[in-house]
């Protein structure tokens, strides 16, 4: 269970977040939601430890708030970013196997004379990678160049380096960007895999009908703070969250 309580991030003068507490439960799918600069990104940015912040942040039992970002992933927080980055020389198992870094324990010597250290690293780095693509559903393309992939399918790979870290939780900011509707379809039904697999994702995301079709709950801000929570069902009548979104009308699929 991931927990926020009062979270507060200050830009120089802007109040991005505003005193926000929420709890995200364990195998869940919560997404966020709110018009475009409402401070989506910058509430995972505080959860990754990218943004200073006032304010406290839990994952179980251990406290987040003062670590650096590497031990946030070390304890659980996985997370992918609005803008990808994947390396389009490597093979999407390539790709894959770099999410691993967190528990990396060999060094510099172990990998240039190929010690058993690292040649163990490395099998596990396979493996795991193996898992994360069967759980994905692209084990079939492992051996492909990213470069050579659809959009679609680079944005699955990046979801996939978060989930190598062995995340408790992912963080995904707008997985659904830039996708075509049948893309967004496919999308959506890995986040349902994600879940079945026993993780718990938390989601920023545009696309409504993903949002509306998927969540277990959400959570709506608008300037920082938190103008309602709950179910689709409950969300999709709340006054506030219309009025958020000036007046557009929010349809389930
Ligand atoms: N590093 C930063 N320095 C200064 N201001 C920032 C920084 N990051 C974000 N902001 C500001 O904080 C506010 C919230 O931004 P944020 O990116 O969190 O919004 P968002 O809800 O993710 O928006 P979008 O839907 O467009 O991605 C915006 O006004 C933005 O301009
Ligand atoms: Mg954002």
């Amino acid at each position: 269970m991931l927990r926020l309580e009062n979270i507060t991030v200050r830009f120089s003068g802007l109040v991005a977040v505003d005193n926000l507490s929420m709890i995200v439960k364990d195998r869940t799918i919560h997404s966020l939601i709110g018009p475009n600069g409402a401070g989506k990104t910058t509430v995972f940015n505080a959860i990754s430890g990218l943004v200073k912040h006032d304010g406290r942040i839990f994952l179980d039992e251990y406290e987040l708030t003062k670590l650096p970002v590497h031990k946030r992933v070390y304890y659980g927080i996985g997370r992918s970013f609005q803008n990808i980055i994947i390396f389009k020389y490597l093979t999407v198992l390539q790709n894959l196997m770099l999410g691993i870094h967190p528990h990396l324990d060999y060094t510099f010597f172990d990998s240039v004379f190929e010690t058993s250290k690292f040649s163990t690293y490395e099998r596990k780095a396979r493996l795991k990678a193996i898992e994360v693509a069967d759980i994905l559903g692209i084990k079939s393309i492992l051996g492909v160049y990213a470069g050579t992939l659809p959009y679609g399918y680079q944005k699955l790979i990046d979801v996939g380096r978060a989930l190598m870290s062995e995340p408790k939780i992912i963080l995904l900011d707008e997985p659904a960007a830039g996708l075509t509707e049948k893309e967004s379809d496919i999308f959506k039904e890995k986040i349902l895999k994600i879940k079945e697999a026993g993780l718990t994702t938390f989601l920023i995301e545009h696309d409504m009908r993903m949002v509306f079709d998927i969540s277990d709950k959400i959570t709506v801000i608008n300037f920082g703070k938190k103008i309602a929570e709950g179910m689709p069902n409950e969300i999709v009548k709340s006054p506030e969250v219309i009025s958020a979104y000036l007046g557009t009308e929010i349809t389930q699929p």
